[in-house]
Parts: C-alpha cells; structure tokens; sequence
C-alpha cells in the first residue's frame, strides 16, 4: 500500500515501537503508587511533558496530558466556559470538528460565539478575526479566540502570530490548535499563546494520547474530576507506555522537522502530474488552498469525480488518499474545510493527498501510475 494519508495519522516510528515496548514491560505500575514500580511509571509520564514542552517551546511544568488532541480543545473551551460568566468565543471558521462542534454545544448553552469566515485561498486572516472581535457585544465576558496553526484538509498555515497579538491586544486569550502543525513549522508561530494543542498520532507517536500546554499563570478549570493526576487538571490514571512513545516521537520531531523541502519537491511532482493527467483524460483537476501552505500537503478537486469514489478506486489500486478529514470519513457529507472556502460542489470532489517523512519518490511513482490508470479506465 503506498500510504498518502499522513494527515489522518502516520505510521508509529520504529523507536516509538521500542520505548513502548520497554514501557509494556516496566511502566505498568500506577504512576501515582510511592513505590518503585509506580515511579518507574511516572518517569515516563514525566519525560512525555517534558519532551512536549521541547518540541512546542514550554516548560514541562505547564503540560496536561490528555487523551489527544479532541480531548485537548474540548479542554480548553469548556475550561473557559467553566470559569467566565458570559464567555465569548471567536473561532477560526476552518477549525476541526473538535473545536468547532465544542463551540456549538457552549453556544447552545449561552456563550457568545461567533465563527470568522475563511478567504477561498483557504486563510483565516488577522483583519476577519479583529473584525469579529471588535464586534462582540458589551457585556460579553472575557473572550477566547481559537485559530489552528496548520489546517488538516489544505496544509494552509494560518497567521497565529498575528491573531494571537491582535487577540492580546484586545484583552482576549488565544487557543492554538497546533495538531497538524507540531513538529513542522517553528514553535515560534504559537510563542505567545495561552493555550496550546498538540497530539501524538501526528508525530509518529502512538494514538490515544496528547497534550494541552498553557502558559504558566493561566489556569485550567477540569472536565473530569475525581484523581489528583495531571495535577488535578485531568483525572484518571495515565498510560505510561503511551506517554514512553509520546515522548519519542516529541524528541525526534524537535530534534529534525517532520517534513521539509523534499517532501515539497514530492508533494508538487504529485500535485503537477494530477493536474497533467487531469488535463489527458479530459479532467480539470484544481488546487484547494492557494495560500502559503505546509509541503506535506496536497489538497484538489477532479471535476466529474465525487471524491469519495476517487479515493476507493484508489485504495483498490493501492493508494491511501482521503476524501474530507478522517473524523466524517465514511460519512457522505462532503468536506466541510472545503466548502467552507469554496463551496459544497468543490467539496464534494475534494480528495487530500499528504506526505510524510516516510514518503519516497516510488511512492509517488506509485500513486501517479495508480492515478493514470484510474482516469484511463474512467475516461
Ligand atoms: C487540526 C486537528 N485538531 C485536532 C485533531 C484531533 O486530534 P486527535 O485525533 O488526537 O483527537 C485533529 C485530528 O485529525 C486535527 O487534524
């Protein structure tokens, strides 16, 4: 199988496989046990904040483990809700599900919220954010802005640093989803975050486990009570085998960038020989997501083509693509990244193709011959 789907996830790294594996065997204590076992535990947990803290530019002391990145954003808005009477949210109309969704339910329970429209380049810019934020009525309560580093569907990077300033600016808190982002771009884009999110699967690290970093004088009103773990701010007794394979996959990415100027000279032969072939069988193929944009990541709509067909006649051929974020995969509904761009008809034949380090140059002589001999046999 020639794997093109790293923004669903990516395969786990082999030394993820090897710390994990020593973790099953000496880390299965209760990291919250006194005793000798239960420490050999917690130093796992402890090198995971600690390597989060390296790879995102933070201290350890300021990381919460979670169950992952849904659970990380769910966090951080419902932490709000919980501690300001009238919250106000401004979010990035492009934002996962995660965000979004969490937003909605906060809403329905009284929080002002409002939802910035995205350009059809695919960015959320710095002047639709202010825009909203100068827009919310008097009397709102503190407001927390929320905008991801990295789009999941485009690869588009968003301008945090500036939304961030201009969210300061104005007396509100600023929320990075830096899922797609962590391990890619430079920690510097969310410096001056409140809250930052970060999940391990995006990393070659195992699922089932991420973390929300904070800045130190912010505080975290819990979701899920009853244990001391995560210094109360996430009860439940943490899986240190999972933390042991978090923490290496944090290690390697901040040691070298998961992705980089070859894995853009991959990306673009891919996007170029699509739009080629497109053009021989009588197809146009379109590019989703024009503004500057991770290397890793290709995102296009083939006229004539709902996407997720596309995507199964190419797993038949070989080919792991996506059709809309992984999450509403299996469901019909076209993607809602795109769409909110550039429309339902473009959504419906948005197909995402993305790289990793992993991915070499066969791979995509793989995917190209893979895709000829799909458009040949549709013609
Ligand atoms: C931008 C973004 N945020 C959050 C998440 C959710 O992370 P997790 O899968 O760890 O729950 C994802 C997953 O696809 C994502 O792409």
């Amino acid at each position: 199988m020639i794997y093109l789907d790293w923004n669903a996830t990516c395969p786990p790294h082999e030394d993820v496989w090897l710390v994990m594996r020593a973790a099953f065997e000496d880390g299965w204590g209760n990291p919250a046990s006194v005793h000798r076992v239960g420490q050999r535990a917690r130093s796992y947990l402890d090198r995971a904040r600690a390597s989060v803290a390296l790879l995102v530019g933070r201290d350890g002391r300021d990381v919460i483990l979670t169950s992952g990145g849904t659970e990380a954003n769910n966090l951080v808005l419902t932490s709000h809700f919980t501690e300001h009477e009238n919250a106000g949210f401004v979010v990035g109309g492009l934002e996962h599900p995660s965000v979004l969704e969490a937003a909605y339910e906060l809403s329905r329970r009284g929080a002002f919220v409002r939802v910035v429209p995205p350009e059809p380049d695919g960015r959320v810019t710095v002047e639709r954010v202010t825009a909203e934020l100068e827009r919310v009525p008097a009397g709102t309560g503190p407001v927390l802005v929320s905008l991801q580093a990295v789009n999941h569907e485009t690869g588009v990077i968003q301008p945090v640093t500036e939304v961030t300033r201009a969210a300061h600016a104005r007396g509100a808190r600023m929320h990075v989803d830096a899922v797609q982002a962590a391990g890619k771009l430079d920690p510097a884009h969310w410096d001056a975050a409140d809250f930052v999110v970060v999940a391990s699967h995006k990393l070659r690290g195992p699922k089932g486990i991420g973390a929300l970093v904070t800045m130190p004088h912010i505080e975290v009103r819990p979701q899920l009570r009853g244990g001391a773990q995560e210094r109360g701010l996430r009860a439940g007794t943490q899986d240190a085998h999972l933390a042991a394979g978090f923490a290496v996959a944090c290690e390697r990415a901040a040691a070298h960038p998961l992705v980089g100027d070859e894995t853009g000279r991959l990306r673009d032969r891919l996007e170029e020989a699509l739009v080629r072939l497109g053009e021989a069988h009588g197809l146009g193929v379109v590019v989703n997501g024009t503004a500057p944009r991770l290397p890793s990541v290709s995102n296009v709509s083939v006229s004539g083509w709902r996407s997720a067909e596309l995507a199964a006649a190419l797993d038949l051929e070989g080919v792991a693509v996506s059709s809309g974020a992984a999450c509403s995969a299996g469901t019909p509904e076209p993607s809602r990244v795109i769409s909110a761009m550039l429309g339902p008809a473009r959504a419906a034949e948005a197909l995402r193709l993305s790289l990793g380090e992993a991915t070499t140059e066969a791979d995509v002589d793989g995917a190209i011959a893979a895709i000829e001999r799909v458009f040949r046999r549709c013609r």
